[in-house]
């Protein structure tokens, strides 16, 4: 039975403790929250996705405020690090020297630096560390990496991906809307889509990026286009200046010569593929949420089990370096070279 703590019951901590609750091979031994309130704040209803929980059942749960004391007092096998991003390389180069396999909650951290940092850590310590990457992991995402890499329809013409959500609202002091604690929307949201590009077509080499500001003149929108050594056409929109009533919708739309691969979370069915002959179907996809499927994945790494490797703590570095760029294309107005 693995013993795990939870850094951070905030949205993503409620996320990851419905994840590992269902497990039976895990328990839930020590959650840590600076909010020395966390067990009547954490009935509130959280987030942008459906999914988190806020029926914690604290019973045999030992609650720290102070993450060090957590660290100390109990002999932990795993964390899940759901912490805000500005203390992603802090905290689990601290959880690696203490011996314990870290699940970090995306981006990795907030520039590439910090990554290096927290990929030196996990190389000296010889623990685990992950970071949460769900989108590669989530069963229609994953479902479309097979296809494309298979090259059963051929090659791929062009590709949308969109992520859109009303402003982040439940953060603890509203920190994912401080651009130098969370990296702002690029690096916060649309990095999801980011990473996805980067692991169906590798590092693009350059990344072309405009961004629409909300009134407060932050960066709220942005749409990119990732250029790689041929003429296929590449963009992801992410955006979170939407209204409260929109609520969260991802989607995207890939053209390959023999099919047309389309996902959209609002549409029923979400999920579809219309190949050049016949009628649009449905492929079997794993059961459970991104969330679910990457803690397992985790789980099977910590065990010693040969597992092909869907993330990895470079290709997590890459992410936030083309993020970086897009940022700088967006302030420069030019293409930038990633090269
Ligand atoms: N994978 C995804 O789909 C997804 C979605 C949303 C957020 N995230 C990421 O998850 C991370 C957390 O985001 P969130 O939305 O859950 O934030 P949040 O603000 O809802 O939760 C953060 C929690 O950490 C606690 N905390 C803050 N400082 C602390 C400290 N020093 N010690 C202990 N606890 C502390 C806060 O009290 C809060 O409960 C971020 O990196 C974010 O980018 C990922």
């Amino acid at each position: 039975m693995l013993k795990i703590g939870i850094a951070g019951l905030g949205f993503m901590g409620q996320m990851h403790y419905r994840c590992w609750k269902g497990r039976d091979d895990a328990q839930i031994a020590a959650i840590c929250d600076a909010n020395k309130n966390i067990v009547e704040d954490s009935k509130k209803v959280v987030g942008n996705i459906e999914g988190a929980e806020n029926a914690i059942d604290f019973t045999g749960i030992n609650i720290y405020s102070d993450f060090g004391k957590m660290l100390a007092e109990e002999k932990l096998d795993a964390i899940s690090l759901t912490l805000p991003t500005y203390l992603h390389a802090k905290y689990t180069t601290q959880v690696l020297e203490s011996g314990v396999n870290v699940l970090c909650e995306k981006p990795m951290g907030l520039n590439v630096p910090e990554c290096d940092s927290m990929i030196a850590a996990a190389k000296s310590s010889g623990k685990v560390l992950q970071i949460g990457h769900c989108v590669r992991f989530w069963p229609e995402y994953a479902k479309t990496k097979e296809i494309v890499t298979s090259g059963e329809y051929g090659k791929v013409l062009a590709a949308t991906f969109q992520r859109l959500s009303a402003v982040p609202t439940w953060s603890c002091d509203n920190w994912i809307m401080n651009e130098e604690r969370s990296g702002g929307v690029a690096l916060d949201l649309h990095i999801h889509d980011t990473d996805f590009v980067h692991y169906l077509f590798g590092m693009p080499r350059a990344v072309c990026s405009f961004g629409g500001k909300d009134s407060m003149g932050r960066l709220a929108h942005i749409v990119t286009q990732y250029l790689y050594n041929d003429d296929k056409l590449i963009t992801a929109e992410g955006g979170w200046a939407m209204m409260p009533s929109f609520g969260f919708e991802m989607s995207f739309n890939i053209v390959q010569e023999k099919a047309t691969i389309v996902y959209d979370c609002t549409r029923e069915p979400a999920f579809k593929v219309c190949p050049a002959e016949g009628e649009a179907f449905t492929p079997d996809v794993q059961q459970g949420d991104g969330y679910i499927l990457e803690i397992d994945h985790f789980v099977k790494v910590i065990g010693g089990e040969q597992v092909a490797p869907v993330t990895t703590l470079d290709a997590s570095r890459d992410s936030i370096k083309i993020v970086e760029a897009e940022k700088e294309s967006i302030r420069t107005g030019g293409i930038v070279s990633l090269e």
